[in-house]
């Protein structure tokens, strides 16, 4: 079965005969492809009953039975094991934040996102998570940061936060966010607070990025 470069790169992420959670889960494609591919068990839920009953659709056409559909807002009344593996892609910092705040965690979280990764870092860090790996990943012009969480702690500079630990050696992602901060500093008016934001940030990246 095909699935997204997106969606591929986390399913890389997840050993064989995982326990997988999958929050947000819409048509279920990660999971038929955890399920079919790695022989992963899923709990694939959604808060919206039309992405769920897509989800059964895909679940019945592609014959999978090791798939379990809920109903639900994030994690809530969601049985969660040490073991399991939560994957959350697909969804903006703060419905992230509000899907983690006050839950039962396990021991390893797998999260994509497009947007305030710098916040992502820093809330799932203070929950008592380490990064042990990112991708990044461009696709159809859009461009992903997945990463992955697992127990533990680690002191991270402000670079850290602001780039990621692994991706800060990446040239790729170096180079296009600054080509974005570029872009933004353009359409900055002179003498607003924010270019000088944008300026600390753009020099930031230029001196990784000489370092690589
Ligand atoms: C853009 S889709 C991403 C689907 C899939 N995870 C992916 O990465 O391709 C986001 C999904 O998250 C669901 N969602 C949004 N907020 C949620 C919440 N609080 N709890 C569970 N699902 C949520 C939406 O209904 C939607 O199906």
């Amino acid at each position: 079965m095909k699935i997204s470069k997106r969606l591929e790169t986390i399913a890389e992420l997840i050993p064989s005969h995982s326990k997988v959670i999958d929050v947000g889960c819409d048509h279920a494609l990660l999971d038929i492809y955890l399920s079919q591919e790695k022989g992963c068990e899923c709990i694939a839920t959604d808060i919206n009953q039309s992405a769920l009953d897509q989800a059964r659709y895909n679940i019945l056409r592609f014959q999978v039975k090791t798939i379990t559909i809920l109903l639900a807002d994030g994690l809530e009344g969601i049985p969660i094991s040490d073991d399991d593996i939560i994957v959350i892609s697909g969804m903006g910092t703060l419905t992230i934040e509000h899907i983690l705040e006050g839950r039962k965690l396990p021991k390893r979280m797998i999260i994509g996102t497009q947007t305030d990764f710098e916040d992502l870092r820093r809330y799932v860090t203070s929950l008592g998570y380490r990064i042990q790996d990112e991708k990044y990943v461009e696709e159809k012009k859009k461009t992903y940061v997945i990463i992955d969480f697992v127990r533990g702690q680690e002191n991270y500079q402000e670079e850290d936060y602001r780039f990621g630990p692994v991706l800060k050696k990446n040239l790729r992602f170096i180079e296009n966010e600054r080509d974005k901060v570029l872009e933004i500093i353009e359409q900055i008016p002179t003498g607003d607070t924010e270019l000088e934001k944008k300026k600390r940030i753009l020099k930031e990246l230029e001196d990784l990025r000489k370092n690589l």
